[in-house]
C-alpha cells in the first residue's frame, strides 16, 4: 500500500514534468513563430533605405564630363523599354507615345501629330526645349516630374541608365543641344564614384531646391519606411523644373 503511494507521488512527479517541458516547448514555439514574422518586415525597411544613400547621389551630372564618356550602345539597349511606346526613326510615326527623334532641344509637348497631355504642353510653355537636365530628371520618374503626364512609364532608376539613354538620344537628332564644356571642378567629387556614374555626384551650376518632384520619385516606394533622410537627398537632383523657370 504504502509503496502504491510512492509509486503514485513518483509517477504525479514525472507527469508534471513532462507537462512542464511540453509546456515549455510550446510557449518558446509560440515564441519562436513570432520572430520571423517579424524579420521579414524590418528587412525590407532596410532594402528600402538603402536607397537613400544611393540616390543622394543621384544629382544632374556635369554633361561635359559624362556624356562624352558615356555607353551609347548600353544607351540603345535602354532604348527598347521605350520602343514599345516610342518610334526613334528620323519621319517614323507616333504610336503610344510621340515619335523621339530630335527630342533633345525640341520644345515639350511639340511633335506633330500627337496628342499631348496638357500636362506636357503645360510644361513646355514653360520650357523651351528639351535640355539633358530636363530629361535626366524626367526619366527618372515622368509621373513625379510632370504630374498628369500620360506617359505611364515608371522611369529609369539607376543614373548611368538615363546617363547613357541621354547620350544615345544625342545620336538620334539632326541638332541635339552642344555637349558643355567640362567643368572639373564638378566632376571632381564624381571620382570616388563607381565609373559608370562618374559625374553623377557633381551638382550642376543652376541646381534650384525645387526638387520636390524628384523627391516625390524616391518618396512613393519608401512612403512606408521612416526614411526621413530621403527626401532632403534626392531634392538636389531637380533642377529640371526648377532651372528652366
Ligand atoms: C508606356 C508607354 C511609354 C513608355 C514605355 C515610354 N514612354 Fe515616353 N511618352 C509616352 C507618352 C504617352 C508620352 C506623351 C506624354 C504626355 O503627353 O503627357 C511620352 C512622352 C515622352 C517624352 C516627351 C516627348 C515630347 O515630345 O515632348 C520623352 C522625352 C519621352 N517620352 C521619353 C521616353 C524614354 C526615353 C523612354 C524609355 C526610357 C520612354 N519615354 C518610355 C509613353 C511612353
Amino acid at each position: 500500500m504504502s509503496s502504491d503511494l510512492g509509486f503514485n507521488k513518483i509517477a504525479g512527479a514525472l507527469l508534471a514534468t513532462g507537462l512542464a517541458v511540453i509546456g515549455l516547448n510550446q510557449l518558446s514555439g509560440i515564441i519562436y513563430k513570432f520572430e520571423p514574422a517579424k524579420k521579414p518586415g524590418y528587412a525590407i525597411a532596410i532594402v528600402e533605405d538603402t536607397g537613400g544613400p544611393a540616390e543622394a547621389a543621384d544629382v544632374i551630372p556635369d554633361w561635359g564630363t559624362v556624356l562624352p564618356a558615356a555607353n551609347v550602345t548600353a544607351g540603345a539597349d535602354v532604348a527598347k523599354k521605350c520602343q514599345s511606346c516610342h518610334n526613334l526613326a528620323s519621319g517614323g510615326p507616333n504610336l503610344t507615345g510621340p515619335n523621339l527623334f530630335g527630342v533633345e532641344g525640341r520644345k515639350p509637348g511639340t511633335h506633330a501629330g500627337f496628342a499631348y497631355s496638357s500636362a506636357m504642353t503645360d510644361f513646355g510653355a514653360k520650357h523651351p526645349t528639351w535640355t539633358y537636365d530636363e530629361l535626366y530628371v524626367f526619366l527618372r520618374g515622368p509621373q513625379q516630374d510632370i504630374s498628369g503626364t500620360k506617359m505611364t512609364f515608371v522611369g529609369l532608376k539607376k543614373p548611368e541608365d538615363r546617363i547613357n539613354m541621354i547620350a544615345y538620344l544625342r545620336t538620334l537628332g539632326d541638332a541635339p543641344p552642344p555637349i558643355p564644356a567640362p567643368n572639373p571642378k564638378a566632376a571632381a567629387p564624381a571620382a570616388g564614384a563607381a565609373p559608370a556614374a562618374a559625374g553623377a555626384a557633381a551638382p550642376a551650376p543652376g541646381a534650384a531646391p525645387a526638387g520636390a518632384p524628384v523627391a516625390a520619385a524616391t518618396g512613393a516606394p519608401a512612403a512606408a519606411t521612416p526614411a526621413p533622410a530621403k527626401a532632403p537627398a534626392a531634392v538636389a537632383a531637380n533642377p529640371g523644373n526648377g532651372g528652366g523657370k
